[in-house]
């Protein structure tokens, strides 16, 4: 029954018994949890001889890691889908071959129903199932070499065991140095049911990590030069993890352990629901310096109407009060949301409320969606559909103020030296780019200085809709 444990086991132990690297390409769309998910998928491969690499030509296994929140989203999987079979084709002529892999929540949602859309595809597995792929990898290239046109293992079952406890410890995988900036996923699945959202479909129920399996990998991580750790989950703040006492811990207590690592000088949390906002998080803010001032906090919409029929829970007024609370906690902290505008039966009067909350709270960056119905979701029954030109004509007035407004934030930031983790190239040449403690991405005149992992000093010079600029502080002295 529990093979891929064994799997697992050998992950961990047998390491290098395949000495020649097989390929693995891994396409990532959608969330950090995807970004997370995609990282383990390499770490569960990789004592089975797969390398990754960096294009889909040269793999021998590609992964498409899909994201099912809204339908753009799953749009592009299909039509990726179809370059690859192409691409396996022209391979297929010239006496090569590659499995191709769908994961992630498309994958979850279709499951058979993609390999009758899509029959060439060998494997499709679902967030819960990854754990598994060594088996699924190995069934799909015995029928690959056998002939088949697609070897249709399918893996989309909410498993009894939970993969956290199959995946090989990142530490025991590689001694290769980790990102500066690493996601560490502690909660998954959603049992909040956002009429809108496929999330619980996809994901499943809510679970959380037990906090020792949380702090362990925080502590690999370090070790392995990680300085920012991002806390993730769909429902991060619902976190209830069991305690080295049997008891459940929240998220702040989580967060407070794990500012208390030796070497970790950056947390953050994403993301979060405001129903889950208790004092004692709140608190954290104003209590943890390494704790960063800045919340993800999506709001979906200002009207109470709106969000009664999307079964938030909250009002327009209770948010507020949950952000004066943020703020009184931590004056500084910058603030962010998703809006989804045109759900069902949206009027320009309810539309009007949410424009007024977002100029009531300033926010210093947030994502505005045009609501896409989700098939299988509540939201997709109602009627009232609101027009494609409505929607659209929204989604710009709302996009244009909330640009505005992040311009103003990023403006308020000119002037001030902040620490950043200058960890990857920045926009021009000669530039490094990060983020600030506030979120904000900077791109940071260095020279030839190259990307590396340590805080440093950056004085803002410049400011965007959607980024600052600045110089190494000591040089604006
Ligand atoms: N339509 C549009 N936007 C959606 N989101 C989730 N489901 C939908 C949908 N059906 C948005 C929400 C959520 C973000 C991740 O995606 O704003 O917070
Ligand atoms: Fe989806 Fe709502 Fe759960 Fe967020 S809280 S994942 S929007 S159901």
């Amino acid at each position: 029954m529990n093979t891929p444990t064994e799997d697992a086991d050998r992950a961990t132990t047998r390491p290098s018994e395949h000495a020649l690297a097989k390929k693995l390409f891994i396409q990532t769309y959608g969330c950090q949890m995807n970004v997370y998910d995609s990282a383990r998928m390499a770490d569960v491969l990789a004592p089975h001889g797969f390398a990754t690499t960096e294009t889909a030509a040269d793999a021998d296994v590609v992964v498409l890691n899909t994201c099912h929140i809204r339908e753009k989203a799953s749009e592009k999987v299909y039509s990726e889908l179809g370059r690859l079979r192409l691409m396996r084709e022209e391979r297929r002529a010239a006496g090569d071959d590659v499995v191709l892999a769908v994961g992630g929540c498309v994958a979850q949602a279709e499951g058979e129903e993609m390999t009758r859309r899509a029959p060439f595809v060998d494997i499709v597995f679902g967030p819960q199932t990854y754990h598994r792929l060594p088996e699924m990898v190995a069934k799909a290239s015995e029928a690959r070499e056998a002939g088949a046109f697609g070897a249709g293992v399918v893996a989309t079952e909410f498993p009894p065991e939970s993969k956290f406890d199959s995946l090989p410890q990142p530490s025991k995988q590689s001694s290769a140095p980790a990102s500066p900036s690493a996601f560490l996923s502690v909660q998954e699945g959603c049992d909040k049911f956002c009429t809108f959202c496929v999330v619980p479909y996809t994901r499943g129920a809510e679970f959380s990590r037990p906090v020792a399996k949380v702090l362990d990998e925080a502590r690999a991580l370090v070790a392995r030069g990680t300085v920012e750790v991002t806390l993730l989950g769909q429902n991060v703040n619902a976190y209830h993890g069991e305690g080295p006492d049997g008891r459940p811990w929240s998220l702040a207590r989580l967060i407070r352990a794990v500012a208390g690592i030796d070497g970790v000088a950056r947390i953050r949390y994403t993301t979060s629901h405001p129903r889950d906002m208790d004092d004692d998080l709140i608190a954290a803010h104003g209590e943890v310096p390494a704790l960063m001032p800045y919340l993800h906090l999506p709001v979906q919409s200002g009207s109470d109407r709106v969000l009664a029929a999307m079964n938030r829970r909250y009002t327009a007024g209770d948010y507020r009060r949950v952000i004066d609370k943020l703020r009184a906690a931590r004056p500084d902290i910058a603030l962010a949301s998703d809006f989804i505008v045109g759900f069902p039966g949206e009027s320009d009067r309810e539309f009007e409320d949410t424009l007024a909350l977002v100029r009531a709270v300033g926010y210093a960056q947030a994502y505005a969606f045009k609501y896409s119905a989700r098939p299988g979701t509540p939201a997709a029954e109602l009627d009232d559909a609101i027009p494609e030109a409505v929607k659209s004509e929204r989604l710009n007035v709302l996009q244009q103020l909330l640009a505005d407004l992040s311009l103003d934030f990023n403006k308020r930031s000119v002037g001030t030296t902040v620490p950043v983790l200058l960890d990857r190239r920045g926009r021009h040449l000669g530039q490094l780019g990060g983020r600030t403690p506030y979120m904000q991405a900077i791109h940071v005149a260095v020279g030839n200085v190259a990307p590396h992992g340590a805080e440093t000093h950056v004085r803002i010079t410049g400011a965007f809709a959607h980024s600052v600029e600045g110089v190494l502080a000591e040089a604006a002295l």
